[in-house]
């Protein structure tokens, strides 16, 4: 059986990320910063509905759990509590001769991968940023840029409980920018030192975790095919006891097929008591719960679905992206799922002419309240439907000389390509119900099918 893999090369997403204004180097101009990257215009967009359609189904639509946004500076103890101070490293060895530095653990070989030289022996290299707070750079002013997100969300357990009077089971989650020095960065977004995450912390009754953590990774899973990728190019690994962090019970990594092999999306861990003891243990204040029903005081347990926003950013662009045969030519196109989709709708007046212009504005005006509407004037027609293709655009609105007499437009739709003429009074309806996965080919009161095999 030949082993399955990704249908796009890390090439064509990187090139299409930086040709169309999603994803750039950060700062550029002076050569860039390894590791750390900047989002354009459509990718702050693209970025925006990720988080937007994860906060939606973690938060927005359940009863048991809710948000929060806290800090990226916190006490130096939280690190001390969590484990961090001591134990988040990577084993780094140096190369003698070019001085390149790599970490051990992902070497084939005992030898420096660029030169071949002679590696030092093995240290352990922490992975947190420092930095100082207040004027004084001493070292009881050392802070640190936090390495996850999760830690905000288990020192603020008893604040949550107590201003929402919430019952276990409860979810808390926050997204927000996390920072790890890392060793080696590299296959684009898909390690760099500095990234967002979409955590939630579940806090539950002992004895119910197993429960609850089957269900999440179920439950993480799902949601990335609800939202376009396909249900081949997923899988789950779960982590060997031996090889487990130290604050995991068990821990399961929802893999997506990245063009440079399969890795790591999200991991979802059962993190037990570990995090709650630890904290209560440093600050010396309770984190017990009081359960209102049993009338017993403990410490809950706690599911953790860690996602990276970035990671899953990558995922859904090169899950989306395809190269089609159009008429003599292909034309590439990002299959976005609609509520991913930076820009939901382009208009598009067949000619730059002041009456159509005018006739046109109105109604990307009154489209633009409710979704991401681009107006796109230059050009041929088939230059600007390859265009909204090839960043993802859903549906394309044109505007002809015709609309300015029968007060009709043409709709058309990115993946079939078919193309329906309806009245505008009944666009914004349909846009609507086309967004929310109604057949293209179903039509509004007075409308008709234009082209229903799609080549235009
Ligand atoms: N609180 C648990 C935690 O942080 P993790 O597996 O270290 O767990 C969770 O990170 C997710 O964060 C990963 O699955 C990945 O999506 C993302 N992530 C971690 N390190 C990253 C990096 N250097 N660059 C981009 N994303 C990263």
């Amino acid at each position: 059986m030949t082993e399955l893999s990704s249908t796009v090369s890390m090439d064509k997403i990187v090139s299409l990320a930086r040709r169309r204004g999603f994803i750039f180097q950060s700062s550029e101009i002076y050569g860039g910063l390894s590791g750390c990257w900047d989002y354009g215009p459509l990718g702050v967009e693209l970025k925006r509905n990720v988080k937007q359609a994860w906060w939606q189904a973690t938060v927005q639509e359940r009863d048991d759990t809710v948000g929060l946004d806290t800090s990226i500076l916190m006490h130096p103890k939280v690190w001390e509590a969590s484990g961090h101070l001591q134990g988040f490293s990577d084993p780094l060895v140096e190369c003698k001769n070019c001085h390149m530095r790599w970490r051990s653990d992902e070497l084939k070989e005992p030898k420096c991968p660029s030169c071949g030289g002679e590696l030092t022996e093995e240290k352990m290299f922490n992975l947190m940023f420092k930095t100082f707070a207040g004027p004084v750079e001493s070292v009881e002013n050392i802070v640190y840029l936090r390495p996850e997100t999760a830690q905000g969300m288990f020192v603020n357990f008893q604040n949550v409980i107590n201003t929402t009077r919430r019952k276990l089971p409860l979810g808390i989650a926050q997204t927000g920018k996390s920072f790890r020095n890392e060793i080696t960065t590299g296959n684009f977004i898909f390690r760099s030192r500095e990234f967002e995450q979409m955590e939630i912390e579940y806090f539950v009754k002992p004895g119910t975790d197993e429960q609850w953590f089957e269900y999440w990774h179920q439950e993480r899973f799902n949601w990335y095919i609800k939202l376009g990728i396909k249900k081949e190019h997923l899988r789950l690994y779960e982590h060997p006891k031996e090889k487990l962090a130290h604050y995991a019970r068990r821990c399961i990594d929802v893999e997506y097929l990245f063009p440079h092999g399969w890795a790591e999306l999200e991991g979802i861990a059962n993190r037990g008591d570990y995090d709650l003891r630890q904290h209560s243990k440093v600050s010396g204040k309770s984190l017990d719960y009081y359960d209102d029903d049993t009338k017993e005081h403990y410490l809950p347990n706690i599911i953790e679905p860690s996602a990276g926003v970035d990671r899953s950013l990558l995922a859904f662009m090169c899950d989306a992206y395809a190269e089609e045969p159009d008429k003599d030519e292909t034309r590439v196109v990002m299959h976005f799922n609609p509520a991913l989709a930076p820009i939901k709708i382009a208009i598009l007046p067949l000619s730059k002419k002041e009456n159509l212009a005018a006739f046109t504005k109105p109604i990307f005006n009154d489209l633009r309240k409710q979704w991401a509407v681009q107006y796109d004037d230059t050009q041929s027609i088939g230059r600007r439907y390859r265009r909204q293709d090839e960043v993802g655009t859903p549906y394309c609105v044109t505007v002809d000389f015709q609309s300015l007499e029968d007060n009709r437009v043409t709709v058309r739709e990115r993946d079939s390509m078919h193309q329906i003429r309806i009245p505008i009074v009944e666009l914004k309806k349909t846009l609507e119900k086309k967004l929310a996965g109604e057949d293209i080919l179903v039509l509004p009161p007075g409308g008709e099918v234009v082209q229903a095999k799609g080549k235009e």
